[in-house]
């Protein structure tokens, strides 16, 4: 296979979870049928896209707060999600766009096609963005979403999760994965969780509890730091955007 003009790695196929896995039901018709035919990217997909913090609304990182009415927040337990982005080298990915959207306290989407029975959140949206300083950082509040049935086998729900879509220095960089949080026992229930091949990555995709970070009196705090597929390129100290 030939190196692609950004020199990213190639991607461990034996890490993530392989299209087709059938007690994830809907795996089954989605999952192509015909082994993929490897495409050259453009030099636009190698280079961006770019994201400036001038897209970003004033309360777009506090989910407690970005849908609610004057005066009012969210309902749930006040967390604060916090880490770093980072390339396979360890590396910070800086101004990487971290998009996060969940379920509110009673585990139910704002989503037309959403049918779980709990209610609705008047002041909870569900969704948030923010981008990474320098060092790779990002940092956003919300309330710990909870857990969830959906129609798959006889009594399959989901953990308590929230979706991320990371864009970093280019769209090869892209990941679009899920938190979970440390010590929920619904993780080793679910489906979804259970099409990843090994314990030690799904463990990668939960959240550790950081007393550290925690406010008093307001929200306790998660860890959760998150690899990009890396560059292969020598990083220069006057260079430290890495491409
Ligand atoms: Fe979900």
């Amino acid at each position: 296979m030939t190196e692609k003009p950004s020199g990213l790695f190639h991607r461990d196929r034996g890490w993530h979870p392989p299209a087709l896995t059938p007690l994830y039901k809907t795996s089954v018709k989605r999952s192509p049928a015909a082994a993929p035919i490897a495409m050259p990217s453009t030099l636009s997909e190698d280079t961006g896209p770019v994201f400036t913090r001038d897209i970003l609304g004033p309360q777009d990182a506090d989910l407690i707060h970005n849908f609610a009415s004057d005066g009012q927040s969210a309902i749930g337990p006040r967390i604060i999600v916090y880490g770093r982005v980072l390339d396979e080298t360890g590396r910070g990915v800086p101004n990487a766009l971290v998009e996060v959207w969940q379920a509110n306290a009673g585990g139910r989407y704002r989503h037309k096609k959403e049918s779980y029975l709990a209610p609705l959140d008047p002041n909870f949206g569900g969704c948030g963005r923010v981008i990474t300083d320098e060092q790779g950082n990002y940092e956003f509040r919300t309330i710990q979403p909870g857990p969830y049935p959906w129609p798959n086998g006889p009594n399959d729900w989901r953990p308590a999760h929230i979706h991320f879509s990371i864009f970093g220095r280019s769209f090869g960089q892209r990941l679009i994965t899920q938190m979970y949080f440390e010590g929920d026992p619904m993780i080793w229930q679910c489906p979804i969780v259970g099409t990843i091949p090994s314990r030690e990555a799904i463990e990668t995709l939960v959240a550790a509890l950081d007393m550290r970070r925690t406010v008093p009196m307001d929200a306790r705090a998660y860890k959760f730091d998150i690899v990009l597929r890396g560059v292969r390129q020598t990083m220069f100290e006057n260079r430290l955007e890495g491409l």
